[in-house]
């Protein structure tokens, strides 16, 4: 092996875009490969196929230094000493489970490849089980090889960040030696004092699914007593500030509104379902049932706000959305609420125009149907109301006094409890919130 190893990821998509550009700006020569040509030339070119803030520059600036590169042709990585996998594990289309099929598909495309020692080594969520199986596997198509786990916790907007100065690394490992390896590629981040956490392979996996029920869960809660706040007459913004000062709670994840979305924390809690009943453990997450039924209901409920504020019926109104992503700072429209809401009051009858600021393009992907607007001024003009949905800055920065001059009607719903409520009511605003009763 040379000073420093050679890697190789599997799957370019959000994960293995932002791994690969990360691991080859620590010094290694990184090899990506991705079964779609289209991502592979424009990441050869240094172009980033969605929106992640940094890592479009740290991409440009990794393939100049010429360690980096992407390619669709497998065989270029029989030189690499470590393989990560960093294919997607969509929800299935007939169930809640994960779909294996590219992570099983990606093991036995390296295996061939592999050369004596290699390290394969999983980033992708997958159901607990999986590894110890792949791992078995490996050991028929490339005894030469061994296979560990190590899952990523990176959230979109914060992508680079989350990678290069984690909070913690978890690998799974079934031997001293992966351990190893996996230290001395890591070892610059834990030259920085991270956190390393050894786990067997099912401790791995599971570390990974936990963390995003929990999450999910404190949403979840939120929302919850948001539902009791209205009913109640309280205020669940002063709630969850006064809960969260508690350290045991921490006042983190606590923000009421529309609820969860994106790529990983609906599809993972229905995996761990899924997998939880398979082994006969169903009882212990039933729970999880109930958190995505409360972050479901969320975007009911402002649906709700937007009949009982407008009317019954709504084909006679215009709404204009704010807000398409999942979350601000990402183009990720994935089991997005806020595209959800706009699909739903689209479906009943209201004329909806969306605006995002990035994510105007993949939203039209997939709802080619409905409206959108290349600018705020042009999503409002004329609206009978205004629903924020996702709290990028540019929303938070607006100016209620000149949205004020575009709208038919002042009125807005704010879905992510970010807009200054007594600034918009001073200049003239009816205001509705989530969890807000007045
Ligand atoms: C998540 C996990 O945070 C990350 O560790 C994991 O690796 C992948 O899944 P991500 O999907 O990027 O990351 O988004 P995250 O920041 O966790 O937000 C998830 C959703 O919850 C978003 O739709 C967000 O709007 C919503 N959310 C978050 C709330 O509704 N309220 C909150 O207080 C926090």
């Amino acid at each position: 092996m040379s000073m420093k190893s050679t890697l190789s990821v599997i799957g370019c998509g959000y994960l293995g875009a932002t791994h690969a550009a990360c691991m080859s700006s620590l010094g290694f020569t990184v090899i990506g490969v991705d079964t779609d040509p289209v991502k592979v030339a424009m990441l050869s070119r240094g172009e980033l196929p969605f929106y992640e803030p940094g890592l479009d520059t740290l991409l440009a600036q990794e393939i100049r230094t010429g360690r980096l590169t992407f390619t669709t042709d497998f065989s270029a990585i029989a030189d690499a000493d470590i393989h990560f996998i960093c294919v997607g594990t969509p929800q299935s289309k007939d169930g809640l489970a994960a779909d294996l099929t590219y992570v099983k598909s990606a093991v036995t495309a390296v295996a061939p490849h592999l050369k004596e020692g290699a390290l394969v080594v999983g980033k992708s969520t997958v159901p607990v089980g999986t590894a110890q199986s792949l791992r078995e596997e490996l050991a028929q198509l490339a005894p030469q090889a061994d296979l560990a786990w190590n899952p990523e916790f990176l959230r979109e907007g914060f992508a680079v960040e989350d990678t290069l100065t984690p909070n913690r690394l978890v690998v799974g490992v079934a031997n001293d030696r992966a351990e190893q390896i996996l230290k001395d590629v890591y070892a610059p981040i834990l030259a920085l004092g991270t956190p390393w956490i050894r786990a067997d392979l099912p401790t791995a996996e599971l570390v990974k699914v936990a963390a995003n029920s929990f999450l999910a869960t404190k949403i979840s809660f939120i929302n919850a007593m948001a539902e009791v706040c209205e009913a109640a007459g309280g205020d669940v913004t002063v709630l969850a500030k006064a809960i969260g000062y508690d350290p045991r709670i921490g006042s983190r994840f606590l923000q009421a509104g529309i609820g969860f979305g994106g790529g990983c924390l609906p599809k993972d809690i229905r995996a761990f379902m899924a997998r939880a009943e398979e082994l006969g453990a169903k009882q212990a997450l039933e729970f999880l049932r109930e958190i995505d039924a409360i972050n479901l209901r969320a975007r009911q409920r402002v649906i709700d706000v937007v009949r009982s504020d407008l009317s019954e019926d709504l084909t006679q109104y215009t709404i204009a959305v704010l807000g398409a992503t999942f979350k601000p700072d990402s183009d990720d429209v994935r089991d997005s609420p806020a595209l959800d809401i706009a699909v739903q009051l689209h479906a009943a009858g209201a004329t909806v125009v969306v605006h995002d600021p990035k994510g105007i393009e993949p939203a039209r992907k997939r709802f080619p149907t409905l409206t959108f607007a290349e600018s705020v001024s042009d999503c409002v003009r004329g609206a009978d109301l205004i629903l924020h949905l996702t709290e990028w800055k540019e929303y938070r920065d607006l100016d209620p006094l000149v949205i004020g001059k575009l709208v038919k009607n002042k009125m807005i719903i704010d879905g992510r409890n970010a807009l200054d409520r007594e600034l918009w009511r001073s200049a003239g605003w009816k205001f509705h919130a989530l969890g807000r009763s007045d």
